[in-house]
């Protein structure tokens, strides 16, 4: 029997309506649960009734659905022989799209010669799981039969015709939507040259969707295309191309958006707006192909923006009422397209290569719907450290959250109150008042609307008002000793001043804190350069009274007044220290708290600064 169509409204899943209507030996639909016959024989729910709970363990499809969309999943023959595959792709999807075997050189490989076995099968297996059937595709200048791209032109018309009508005919009833025509477009908007343009001009666009309303007047007849998500110059000619064919009624119903995307080109400029003035032409819209392919190896930091990709892709069709629904191309890395087409990119999907799933697959979810599978918050930001103080400012740093789908943001609170959120890892806190002690925390939040526990506290003290010695500076550090496991620590410090005001130096301290090791606990200290002149640093080593990791004692780096202000801006320039035991015993430098593994001067908050005693900016062991 043939596949009904078109459908009527899926009832709304909720948690107990989750299950699947199935079909009798008798090809009459049976529906699982009590609840589900009684969503299904009351229709439409009451005007005002609450939209049923989603259950966590909904499927995508049941997800979309509840929103009023679908979602579905390419595949291909090969991969229906294996069982793990075909459990996701039976239950997940609403919608399936045959990944190669519904093209013209499977169909048609000799003229006149049909072949439907692959797509049939595709067919048998969505309607054995209940789901729908996009038809891809009719007519497209690839994957074409050898006698077709060499046909004179004058025999192209009459041999598209006759492929429409074959194919789109055995297919009737048994398709939701047909991509009549893949590709029709360059990327500069212009029409491709392909045999069906080149033998008929544009107007073979016309003549494939008449010819394929004929055949299948219920299927609804789509133009497909790559790069067209985001508005630019292709994406605008298939909105002329779209508003000339529905202007001459033309039977088109839709437009398909590939969604062929890659992290490293950036996610489409404006695409809810784009999909929106094709669906004002009074056009159903879909994204057809979704990937988001990445250089390869994957990592944690790519896989967040890709799962932010596909957020974005599902948020920008929910936002358009048109919006038909989504259909990823492949919904796993298994049998992705991807790394055999983009040479050294993957890991495009859903899921991975072992079928399970990845951030995102939550993130879709988490946009179909907010709050129900994605209940994870980020870890806490640790490192949270004062990077500078004023007399009004504390600026503060801290180290990235991670996430299971992808960290959106951070609040930072003062005293418990929250006083910025920011999509950085740093904040600046300004209309201080002077001389005042402020404690900070920081919590990640995700899309979700999770958010993480606090980060550790940290307080910072404001400067005194006025004068000279209060402003903002930052300390950098390089390491001038390669042997970790010598008798000397050698130390590269400096100042700059990143205030507006001149800096006080003789009010400025520095420390740089490591372990003594064993041997003697006495210790000397120098100064081989100083840009400001190494008279004018001096040095001595403390003791700690009570020592941390990796840091027992520090060598604590102090200005005489002849070392003068620093200038707004300007930083002291090279200061190269070093120091030893007096009994030149060996250091284990690698678990030092201070010391980095740089031998160029970069920012560190591993040696503290004070400002007449008290820490303006890095954070103490
Ligand atoms: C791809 C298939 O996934 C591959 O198996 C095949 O080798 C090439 O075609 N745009 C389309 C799809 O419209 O038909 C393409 O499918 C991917 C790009």
């Amino acid at each position: 029997m043939p596949f009904p169509l078109p459908r009527a409204p899926r009832p709304r899943p909720s948690a107990s309506a989750a299950r699947k209507p199935v079909r009798s030996s008798r090809g009459k639909r049976l529906v699982c649960t009590l609840a589900a016959v009684v969503t299904a024989a009351s229709g439409l729910l009451a005007v005002g009734a609450a939209p049923p709970a989603l259950a966590a363990g909904s499927t995508l499809d049941q997800l979309a659905e509840a929103q009023g969309r679908y979602f579905g999943s390419a595949t291909d023959n090969p991969e229906l022989t294996d069982t793990p595959y075909t459990t996701v792709l039976g239950s997940e999807f609403g919608m399936i799209t045959p990944g190669n075997s519904m093209k013209w050189d499977t169909t048609e490989p000799q003229q006149g010669q049909f072949d439907f076995s692959g797509g049939d099968k595709i067919v048998d297996f969505a309607q054995a799981h209940n789901q729908r059937v996009r038809g891809h595709t009719l007519v497209w200048h690839s994957q074409l039969p050898g006698w077709m791209s060499s046909l004179p032109a004058g025999q192209v018309q009459a041999a598209m015709e006759s492929h429409i009508t074959k194919e789109a005919s055995h297919y009737k009833g048994k398709i939701y939507a047909w991509d009549v025509v893949n590709e029709p477009f360059n990327d500069d908007g212009t029409f491709r040259a392909d045999p069906f343009y080149n033998a008929m001009g544009e107007k073979y666009i016309a003549d494939a969707l008449r010819t394929a309303h004929a055949a299948d007047p219920d299927a609804k007849l789509y133009i497909n295309d790559y790069n067209i998500e985001g508005t630019g110059a292709k994406a605008d000619a298939m909105y002329r191309l779209a508003s000339d064919l529905k202007s001459q009624g033309v039977p088109l119903d839709g437009i398909g958006f590939q969604g062929h995307l890659a992290i490293q080109y950036g996610f489409p400029t404006n695409m809810r707006q784009n999909l929106q003035r094709f669906a004002d032409l009074g056009l159903d819209v879909a994204i057809t192909e979704l990937d988001v392919r990445m250089q390869l190896p994957s990592d944690a930091t790519k896989l967040a923006t890709q799962a932010d990709y596909y957020r974005q892709v599902t948020n920008a069709c929910l936002a358009v009422s048109r919006c038909a629904g989504i259909t990823v191309w492949d919904f796993d890395d298994k049998y992705s397209w991807v790394p055999s087409t983009f040479s050294g990119q993957g890991a495009a999907c859903l899921y991975d290569e072992n079928l399970q799933p990845k951030p995102a697959y939550t993130a879709v979810r988490d946009s179909l719907a907010p709050g129900v599978s994605d209940t994870t918050p980020p870890s806490a930001p640790t490192g949270l450290a004062v990077s500078g103080a004023t007399d009004t400012s504390v600026s503060l740093t801290w180290s990235a959250s991670t996430d299971n789908v992808g960290v959106s943001g951070y609040d930072v609170y003062r005293a418990g109150t929250k006083v910025s959120s920011t999509t950085s890892t740093s904040f600046t806190d300004t209309g201080l008042a002077a001389s005042t002690a402020y404690t900070y925390t920081v919590k990640a939040k995700d899309a979700a609307g999770n958010v993480s526990a606090a980060s550790a506290a940290v307080t910072a003290t404001t400067q005194s008002g006025g004068g000279t010695g209060t402003g903002a500076f930052k300390v950098q550090y390089k390491n001038n000793d390669s042997a970790p496991g010598d008798n000397q620590i050698k130390p590269g410090i400096q100042i700059v001043n990143t205030g507006t005001a001149p800096l006080d130096l003789s009010k400025v301290t520095l420390r740089y804190y490591f372990t003594g090791e064993g041997g003697a606990s006495t210790y000397s200290t120098w100064v081989d350069y100083a840009a400001l002149g190494a008279a004018n640093v001096t040095q001595k080593v403390v003791a700690m009274s009570t020592p941390k990791a990796g840091a027992d004692h520090y060598l604590e780096v102090g200005f005489t007044t002849g070392a003068g202000s620093l200038a707004a801006g300007k930083s002291t320039g090279d200061i190269q220290t070093r120091l030893n035991k007096t009994d030149w015993s060996n250091f284990d430098e690698s678990d030092d708290y201070s010391r980095g593994t740089n031998t160029a001067y970069a920012d560190t908050t591993k040696v503290t600064a004070y400002v007449s005693g008290t820490l303006v900016t890095g954070t103490e062991p």
